[in-house]
Order: C-alpha cells, then sequence, then structure tokens
C-alpha cells in the first residue's frame, strides 16, 4: 500500500498527473484505490469522469454550523463520518474524496479532528491512496498517523517553474510532512527543456524522475469532457509516466 501525493503550482499538470497514476493501477488492477482532491480550485473529479455531489467542507459546515442538521440520536462525531462516507464518490476500481472548501476562520477544530481522524481509518480500506494537492500543501499536513510514502513535485518548463518546485519543498520541511521520497517530475518538456533546465534541477537536489512531454491527447481529453481513465495506451504522457510508476509501486 503506497499514498502518493501530488503537488505544484497551479497549472503544472499536478491534476492531471493523479489521473495518470489512477489510470495506471486501474489498468493493473492494483485496486481499490482512494483518490483525494485536497485542491480547492480544482476537478480531479471532472478529470477522473466521477461526478462530484458534497464535499467534505461542505460535510463540515453542515454539521457543525447548525445543530439542526443532525438528526438526533446521532453524535456530531457519527453526523460527519457519514457525511463523509456520502461524500465518497464510488466509481469502477476506486473512490474519490473531494476536500472543498478549506476551513474559514471559525473554530472548527474539533470537526477537523474528526475528519482527520476518519480520513486515517478511511484510507486502511484502500490498495493505494493518491492524493491531489493545492499549492499551500494544506490538508496534507493536517493528516497525523498516515505518511505520504512519494512527494512527486511537479513543474512546468516555463519561466520559474523549478523556482516553484523549490517552493514546495521549501513548505513541505517547514511543515515538517512525513514523507518517504520526494520526486521531481518535469511536465510538458522534451528533452531541449530538460538539458536547458537540466543546471537548475541539479540545485534542486531531488531526482528528476519524469519528464513528461506535451501531450494534445490531454488537450483533446478535455475539451471532449472525456476521463482521463480513457486515454489509450501508447500516448506519449501515459508512456512516459509509466516507468516512473513502476518504480514506485513496485517498490513500496
Ligand atoms: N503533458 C501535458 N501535455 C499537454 N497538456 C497538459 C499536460 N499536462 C497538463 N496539461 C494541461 O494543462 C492544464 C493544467 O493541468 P492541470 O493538471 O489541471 O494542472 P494543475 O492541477 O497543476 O493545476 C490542463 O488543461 C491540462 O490538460
Ligand atoms: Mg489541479
Amino acid at each position: 500500500m503506497a499514498t502518493i501525493a501530488v503537488a505544484g503550482k497551479g497549472g503544472t499538470g499536478k491534476t492531471t498527473i493523479c489521473a495518470l497514476v489512477v489510470r495506471y493501477l486501474l489498468a493493473r488492477g492494483e485496486t481499490p484505490v482512494l483518490a483525494v482532491d485536497a485542491d480547492p480550485n480544482s476537478n480531479l473529479g471532472q478529470t477522473l469522469g466521477v461526478e462530484v455531489g458534497i464535499t467534505v467542507g461542505s460535510a463540515r459546515e453542515q454539521g457543525f454550523t447548525g445543530d439542526r442538521e443532525i438528526p438526533s440520536g446521532m453524535t456530531k462525531d457519527d453526523f460527519v463520518q457519514y457525511k463523509i462516507q456520502e461524500a465518497l464518490a464510488e466509481a469502477e476500481g476506486f473512490d474519490l474524496l473531494t476536500m472543498g472548501r478549506p476551513e474559514g476562520a471559525g473554530c472548527y477544530c474539533f470537526a477537523n479532528n474528526i475528519i482527520r481522524r476518519y480520513m486515517d481509518a478511511l484510507a486502511d480500506d484502500y490498495c493505494h491512496v493518491v492524493m491531489d494537492n493545492e499549492a499551500g500543501l494544506e490538508h496534507l499536513s493536517r493528516r497525523t498517523t498516515r505518511r505520504t510514502d512519494v512527494l512527486l513535485v511537479i513543474a512546468d518548463a516555463g519561466i520559474r517553474g523549478v523556482d516553484a518546485a523549490r517552493n514546495v519543498l521549501d513548505l513541505a520541511a517547514e511543515m515538517e510532512l512525513e514523507v518517504g521520497e520526494s520526486l521531481f517530475v518535469l511536465n510538458r518538456a522534451g528533452d531541449k527543456a530538460r538539458d536547458a533546465l537540466m543546471p537548475e534541477i541539479e540545485r534542486l537536489k531531488l531526482p528528476l524522475a519524469a519528464v513528461i512531454p506535451e501531450d494534445p491527447a490531454l488537450f483533446e481529453a478535455e475539451v471532449a469532457g472525456r476521463s482521463l481513465l480513457e486515454l489509450p495506451d501508447g500516448s506519449p504522457s501515459v508512456d512516459a509516466a509509466a516507468p516512473l510508476f513502476d518504480k514506485i509501486f513496485g517498490t513500496v
């Protein structure tokens, strides 16, 4: 069982790479997978072709801002667990949990503790956990008992892309996240861009684990509203990511 977290600046390809991980695991029968969308500005559900109903965030609001919502005879604890269960969208071979809105300024510590505890327990029911994070790594920092086996830091080949990856690493270090291994993935790049960026990547002191090329199939899937799980074998992004995933899931 492995927990993979994907992090990086917005727009670098985190959600896409999460979907590629899920696709990889489904194709190899490494199921069930728990996919967690921990980026409120994200759309992992859409990318995986899953209809998202309520989110964990909205369950928390319901349970903790209006007591009338809680059926009599149910504790808040029970209610939050029940609501999170309801927020779990089931699909073929995987479930998707969408975290939704981060908590506001109000005191939700109690709710968050329940959510944290429940999510740690929930993860035990799965073969692998794949987590799509926002740039601030908020949800990742909240996890308690479960460590992240692999943190994939994604950057694109754009200007300051590698700098942004360094920020993510610094943040992870500051938060003292328990991470087994951090790996660097350069997305939307060819050999030329990789070579040009190599000195910068070396300064990152993170192994360059994969280079994913620009893949027209991703754009086509997006405009057609198709799930990335339907990407055909042989798509450039699928093929480029496969050796990395072989390594991650073959060894953990
Ligand atoms: N290797 C790639 N080739 C072509 N398009 C890509 C590639 N990686 C990501 N994209 C596109 O870039 C956009 C942003 O990717 P996304 O995964 O949503 O980034 P993030 O989750 O980091 O914000 C999407 O439209 C996606 O289809
Ligand atoms: Mg995203």
